[in-house]
């Protein structure tokens, strides 16, 4: 497809910004979504300035009502859902289990399990009525690793990757694809506020054996594989994103 319709959750920054921007490039319609307006409008101009129909559309994974509204306003725009990336994400609040609440954990759980089941439900009812589509999962290679000090957020990352798995199962046969990418350490605010100082970041750095961040352009690249034509034949996978640091 030239120009397939694509949603990302959590686009206004980070990873999902790339991977709007890199969509938009290649001709795209794209639905950027987001908490902030004023930025969502910013992305909008900047995606449009490279020839994409694009659009803003506030939602808060979290929330059914914003989720199931946000994809049926994409279909009433464009008229379809080709693509969805489900990307918006939170660290939530990092620290050792026996400081762990049923706050910290439902901060984390909300955005990065409950927002991935209510945005895939909401897509695929899209895709199924018209026989196609998919989908991509922002994941972490914390998704099917440990993470000392981050239970919570590992956890979560953990749920992502199977509950991508088995919807994939249940849509093989429908012409749905459904993936995960994992992102090992990439260079954006969450890994900042993350490692929290820079001697932190310094050491997740060494755990990289190509002994660098990944940039965020280098996981769109990466996205936009999964979601295109050449990735036909993949479902149910992870694809790690991470300079070999999953080996
Ligand atoms: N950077 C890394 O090293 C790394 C590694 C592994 C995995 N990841 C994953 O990659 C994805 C993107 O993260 P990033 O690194 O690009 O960080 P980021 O710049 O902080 O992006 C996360 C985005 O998600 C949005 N978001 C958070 N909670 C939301 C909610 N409830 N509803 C809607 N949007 C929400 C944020 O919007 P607000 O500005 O409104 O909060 C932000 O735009 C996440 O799923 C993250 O877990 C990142």
């Amino acid at each position: 497809m030239s120009n397939p319709v694509v949603l990302i959750t959590g686009a206004l920054t980070g990873i999902g910004r790339a991977a709007a921007v890199a969509f938009a490039k290649k001709g795209a319609k794209v639905v950027v979504a987001g908490r902030r307006d004023e930025a969502g409008k910013a992305l909008v101009k900047e995606l449009r300035s490279f020839g994409s129909e694009a659009e803003f559309i506030n939602a808060d994974v979290r929330k059914e009502d914003d989720v199931r509204a946000l994809v049926d306003k994409t279909v009433a725009r464009f008229g379809r859902l080709d693509v969805a990336v489900n990307n918006a994400g939170t660290e939530g609040r990092p620290s050792p289990i026996t400081e762990q609440t049923a706050e910290s954990y439902a901060a984390t759980f909300d955005t990065n399990v409950l927002g991935v089941v209510l945005s895939m439900k909401h897509e695929v009812r899209a895709m199924q009525a018209q026989g196609s589509g998919t989908i991509i999962n922002v994941s972490s290679t914390y998704g099917h690793e440990g993470a000392a000090g981050a239970s919570i957020y590992a956890g979560a990352k953990h749920a992502v990757e199977g509950i991508t798995k088995s919807v994939a199962l249940e849509l093989a046969k429908s012409g749905i694809r459904v993936n995960a990418v994992a992102p090992g350490p990439t260079d954006t605010g969450m890994l900042t506020r993350f490692t929290r100082t820079p001697e932190n970041k310094a050491a997740l750095v060494t755990t990289v054996p190509m002994g660098r961040l990944g940039l965020p352009e280098e996981l769109a690249n990466a996205i936009v594989f999964v979601a295109s034509e050449e990735a036909s034949f993949i479902t149910g996978h992870v694809l790690n994103v991470d300079g070999g640091k999953t080996h």
